[in-house]
């Protein structure tokens, strides 16, 4: 059965508010949409561990630093709804922008640390953007658990740190990558990929696997990450916006695999930009 879709927040707070009051726990997945396996394997493990699941849908015009990237961004609402109508879930979140960002609006959530770097120096704004909207659609749903994909590895950490330094009453749960047969990490942005493309895109994993598995046999992490590099280009991308190993947890540049590592790379295919990464 298709989830009713919600667009005005007084609409959401009574739903959720009829739950509470019959003790049941809420589970939240932030989307922008154009749903694909990764955001429905969000979906199922939030209804294994939740009474009632909400599915938000917002393309937050705030994460955008790039205008052509906010207009070009896929928009596919009454498939998305298609979707989510094969998991349980109680109800689809698409608020009408006004119902986010009201007239006046000026509040800025601003996460340090872990928000710099990466991501983080190439999109810039970008993590306040989300930063911001997280934390609204956290109080707009008030859920007991939020789901993330590691896709987002870097976004995952950033949420991971507002909620405990502002002592949010949810936790955030990390799921794994879901990808497709070739190891291309599944993406909304896939969608914009030509078929040329397309048959380049899994080369971005392919780096990043023997790049662990060379680090993990003791060779030298430079010398790896350029091989990851070139190997990357060599393959057709235009460009490697970072490729780089971080602390898994504070993602603090490393120089060794010492400890729980992740690798974290970004690169662009045309006008697209893909990125992925991996635990070491
Ligand atoms: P979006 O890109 O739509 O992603 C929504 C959620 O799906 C994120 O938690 C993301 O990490 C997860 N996801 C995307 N691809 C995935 C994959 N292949 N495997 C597993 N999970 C995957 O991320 C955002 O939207 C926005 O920044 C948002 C958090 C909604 C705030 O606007």
């Amino acid at each position: 059965m298709t989830a009713p879709i919600i667009r005005k927040l007084p609409a959401l707070r009574a739903e959720v508010s009829r739950w509470r009051r019959a003790g049941e726990s809420v589970a939240v997945v932030p989307t922008m949409g154009a749903l694909h396996a990764g955001h429905l394997s969000l979906v199922e493990a939030a209804g294994r561990e939740c009474d009632r699941v909400i599915v938000t849908i917002f393309v937050n015009p705030r994460q955008f630093n790039n205008p052509d990237d906010l207009a070009s961004y896929p928009r596919t609402e009454d498939e998305d709804a298609r979707k989510l109508a094969d998991y349980r879930v109680d109800l689809i979140y698409a608020p009408d922008a006004d119902q986010v960002y009201r007239p006046g609006f000026s509040t800025n959530v601003s996460v340090s640390g872990v928000s710099e770097g990466l991501c983080g120096a190439h999109r810039p704004g970008h993590f306040d953007g989300v930063a911001t909207v997280v934390t609204k659609l956290f109080l707009q749903t008030q859920a007991d658990k939020a789901f993330f994909g590691e896709k987002d590895y870097q976004q995952l950490q950033v949420v991971k740190r507002l909620v405990s330094d502002l002592d949010i009453p949810i936790q955030v749960v990390g799921c794994p990558t879901v990808r497709d047969g070739d190891g291309l990490a599944l993406s909304s942005r896939n969608l914009l990929l030509s078929a040329g493309q397309r048959a380049i895109a899994p080369a971005i994993h392919a780096a990043l696997t023997e790049a662990r598995d060379a680090i993990r046999a003791g060779a030298d992490v430079t010398a790896a990450l350029e091989d990851a590099r070139r190997r990357i280009l060599d393959a057709g991308f235009d460009s490697v916006e970072y490729l780089e190993l971080r602390d898994a947890a504070d993602l603090k540049p490393l120089a060794a695999a010492d400890r729980p590592a992740r690798l974290l790379v970004a690169a662009m295919l045309g006008s697209v930009r893909l990125i992925d990464n991996i635990a070491v």
